[in-house]
């Protein structure tokens, strides 16, 4: 049996199923698909966990029991204090591969391995077609798709030594719906859901690489009240989510052994609008 199902767990519900399924010793491999894989004692990478969504998610994913490896660029204080004393943190500037590289040497280090990446981090900065430059574009591009390529390739080196791991993508309804006024950011988050279903492809069966995509969740400090409403407005559930909507997600998709190329829209219906 190799170290991915040794260390899977079954869900409460299995041990009643497996209570029934004793006396029928055929049925062990529909026992085997129900494993899971338990947050408690995983080694997580967060990017961006320093603040904001990422910082929700890098605390429930510690609060389960995992130790945290928490990224940051400028965030040094912010990514401390939620890293606590159990966690480390880590820079990097996501547009530099050789960065990228150096962090994961610092994860290999530190944890002796990597079970779960969650690619968080991103710049969002507006940019219409006529005022777009080369630099914007590179910047979007380079931050938020190809940095968590190559993050993810380093990160599934680490995780097939230990023959499993998951990958999280958070993309954003805006790479398919595509936003004019910030049409580098959008085509950014496109290339990474394009990303998302690549490396599925490529690192199944061990390694589950699914994504997120959220609607409006916190805003950006510069958007004005009309802003914020118009976003609101786009949504089919008129409300802003919180960042617990998209924990939520992605605690789903590290304990879902079975779900691998998928994307979760944690929009309020925004992407069917
Ligand atoms: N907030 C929303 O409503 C919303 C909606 C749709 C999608 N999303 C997606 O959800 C994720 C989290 O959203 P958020 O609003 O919490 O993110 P955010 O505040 O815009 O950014 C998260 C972090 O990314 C880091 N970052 C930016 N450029 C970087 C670079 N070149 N290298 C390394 N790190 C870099 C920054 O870390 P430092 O602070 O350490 O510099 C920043 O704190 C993002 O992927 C975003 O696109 C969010």
């Amino acid at each position: 049996m190799g170290e991915r199902a040794q260390s899977a767990t079954l869900s409460p519900s299995c041990w009643s199923f497996l209570a029934i399924a004793k006396p029928m010793p055929r049925l062990a491999p529909v026992i085997m698909a129900t494993l899971f894989m338990d947050i408690n004692g995983k080694v997580a990478l967060i990017t961006g966990g320093a603040k904001r969504v990422g910082r929700e998610i890098a605390l429930e994913i510690a609060r389960r029991g995992a130790r945290i490896a928490v990224h940051y660029r400028s965030s040094e204080a912010e990514a401390k204090a939620v890293a606590g004393a159990s966690g480390t943190v880590f820079h990097a500037d996501l547009t530099d591969v050789v960065s990228i590289d150096k962090m994961i040497r610092g994860v290999e280090e530190e944890f002796g391995g990597l079970d779960i990446l969650i690619n968080n981090a991103s710049v969002f900065s507006p940019a219409t077609a006529d005022d777009a430059t080369p630099e914007h574009w590179d910047m979007q591009m380079d931050t938020n798709a190809k940095g968590p390529f190559f993050l993810a390739q380093r990160a599934a080196a680490l995780m097939r030594i230990r023959g499993a791991g998951k990958i999280i993508n958070i993309a954003d309804v805006a790479g398919e719906v595509i936003w004019p006024s910030y049409l580098p950011y959008s085509v950014s988050k496109a290339a990474l859901i394009a990303v998302n279903r690549g490396l599925a492809k490529a690192y199944a069966p061990q390694i589950q690489v699914n994504a997120i995509a959220p609607g409006p969740i916190l805003f950006p400090e510069y958007y004005t009240e009309e802003q914020k409403q118009a976003a609101i407005e786009r949504t089919l559930l008129k409300r802003a989510g919180s960042p617990r909507d998209v924990v939520n997600a992605v605690v789903f998709l590290i304990e879902s052994d079975y779900v691998t190329g998928e994307m979760i829209h944690v929009d309020g219906g925004r992407h069917i609008m």
